[in-house]
Order: C-alpha cells, then sequence, then structure tokens
C-alpha cells in the first residue's frame, strides 16, 4: 500500500528558543522566508504525500491560519500586481480537504501526540515528520524513505551519524547488518547515556510505520523524560514486523535549538536564489 497521509506532530511548546516562541508557534519561525514547517511540507509533498495531519496544541492556532487562503491578501497583491509573490503563495496552498488538525490535548509526549492521529490515519501505512528537523536534500528524506519503502516494506526510520557526546539528546538504534544504505536493527532507545548507547546513529525525525503502531502506542508506559515515547513502541514493533534503517543522503537541521535553527537560517540563505551572493559577502565580512 502506497505511503499516501502524513502526521506531523506541532503541539510542543519550543522553550529551548524562548521568548521567541512565546507567541508564535516555533514551526513558524522563519526561516529565510518561510516558515520552518513549510519546508518539511514541502518535503512531505515532493515524496507523494496527499493528506497532512497535524497534531496541534493550545495557542497553536497561527498554523491552521497559515496553510488557509488568505483572500484578502492575494486580493491585495492581484491589484498590485504582484503575481511573483502570489504565485508563490498558491503553490503553498494544501488542496481543500488534504489538511487535518487535531488536538492533543496534554504534553504526554511523541508516542502520545502520534497516537491522536489513530483515527484519520486509519489502517494504512503513514509517514511521520518531525517538524523541528529539516533536512536538506536533492531528492527529499521522505522520498528517499517511501523509494526504499517500496522495495522493502515493513517500516523505516531515517538515521543518520552523530558525536558520541551527543547520543543522549536523540532516539539511538543498535544496528546489526548493513545491505546498501538500509540496516536492520536489534534494538533502538530514546535518549541513553552515552555509556548505554548501541550506537552513535541517531534517529532523525523522519519515519515510514504501519498503522499496528497505534495498539502498542495505546498501552505504551511512560520512558525517558517521564512521557509516552515513539521508540518505545518501535522497539516493541520491531519484534513483530520487519524494520529497518535508512540512512539517507542530506544535512539535517535541528531548528528546536538556538545553535541548529542558526545553522539552518545560514545554510537555506547560502542556497536561496535570490540572496545567495549577498548572504556569502555577509558571511565573509563577519568573518573579517
Ligand atoms: C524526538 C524523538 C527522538 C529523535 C529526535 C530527532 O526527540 O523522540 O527519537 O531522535 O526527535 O530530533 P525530541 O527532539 O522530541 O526530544
Amino acid at each position: 500500500m502506497s505511503i499516501k497521509k502524513a502526521v506531523l506532530p506541532v503541539a510542543g511548546f519550543g522553550t529551548r528558543v524562548l521568548p521567541a516562541t512565546k507567541a508564535i508557534p516555533k514551526e513558524l519561525m522563519p526561516v529565510v522566508d518561510r516558515p520552518a514547517l513549510q519546508y518539511v511540507v514541502d518535503e512531505a509533498v515532493a515524496a507523494g504525500i496527499e493528506h497532512i495531519v497535524f497534531v496541534t496544541g493550545r495557542n497553536k492556532g497561527a498554523i491552521e491560519d497559515y496553510f488557509d487562503v488568505a483572500y484578502e491578501l492575494e486580493d491585495s497583491l492581484v491589484k498590485k500586481n504582484k503575481t511573483a509573490i502570489l504565485d508563490e503563495l498558491k503553490r503553498i496552498h494544501m488542496p481543500a480537504g488534504s489538511t487535518s488538525f487535531i488536538r492533543q490535548q496534554g504534553a504526554l509526549g511523541l508516542g502520545h501526540a502520534i497516537w491522536c492521529a489513530r483515527d484519520v490515519i486509519g489502517n494504512e501505512p503513514f509517514a511521520i515528520l518531525l517538524p523541528d528537523v529539516l533536512v536538506k536534500a536533492e531528492k527529499s528524506c521522505t522520498a528517499q524513505m517511501v523509494e526504499a519503502y517500496n522495495q522493502v516494506g515493513g517500516n523505516i526510520i531515517a538515521v543518520d551519524a552523530v558525536p558520541e557526546d551527543e547520543v543522549s539528546k536523540y532516539g539511538v538504534i543498535a544496528p546489526v547488518e548493513k545491505t546498501g544504505n538500509l540496516i536492520r536493527m536489534s534494538g533502538m532507545v530514546e535518549k541513553p547515556a552515552k555509556e548505554d548507547a548501541p550506537s552513535n546513529l541517531k534517529i532523525t525525525g523522519r519515519y515510514i510505520l504501519q498503522p499496528e503502531i497505534f495498539d502498542l502506542l495505546e498501552t505504551q508506559e511512560r520512558g525517558a523524560g517521564g512521557e509516552i515515547q515513539l521508540t518505545d513502541s518501535m522497539a516493541k514493533l520491531m519484534e513483530m514486523q520487519d524494520f529497518f534503517a535508512l540512512e539517507y543522503d542530506g544535512q539535517d537541521y535541528d531548528c528546536g535549538s538556538k545553535l541548529g535553527y542558526f545553522e539552518a537560517v545560514l545554510a537555506y540563505a547560502l542556497d536561496h536564489p535570490e540572496i545567495k551572493d549577498g548572504a556569502l559577502d555577509l558571511v565573509k565580512k563577519a568573518l573579517g
């Protein structure tokens, strides 16, 4: 069955970049000229995703507005003949009926956020994209995963290597055997201490999962940080179904942290057709 739906959990507070996120959702913080979330939606759409389920929370209403049509704005752009930006606004419209918004009513963890989407996803495999993470890649990271999924089926998570002293910030896999860029695993663990980490391969924040994950999430006990962790339910699913980690081609940026956000802005500015030359000049100037 092909992957047509994606869940984007957007309920988190963004405490690592306060006060920037006090009044605007962290997912709407701009990276050059568009919200970080737009890059993630573009990534999903580029992978053939047709329906996006946003799991939101309190004070996230601006996200729903962002994906709506802004009639007054578009009308004024038409009158002013600003066709380029108008076309861009139209490009990012999601077709009517292709988005759902579900409230996660408490900060119970990523696993709980995903479980909240169960009725809309139904009984089919689906993608998850964590919007804190931007992945810059020639072929969208999710598209690479869908391609791998179409070959091997089962469940797939994107992974990449991090320095050993950073493993405790992530979910980490226990690799067993690598074929091409697909890795079979014996387990995975959420936010392990450095000395307990089974490898330095972190879970990047892109997943393709079978719907059986929802049954496991339903009874999942709290794990790392006292939260219901997706990683813990995936570790159980791995005992029942095929499960692969994909070493994708691309570079990830953690927009949920100050430095990661800055790195993302820098990388996207240096690659933006309109400002890349100017951005490079500014970087050189700043370095003296
Ligand atoms: C989440 C996941 C973790 C993953 C990380 C990627 O953690 O639980 O497994 O490695 O995203 O950014 P969080 O960043 O929400 O603490």
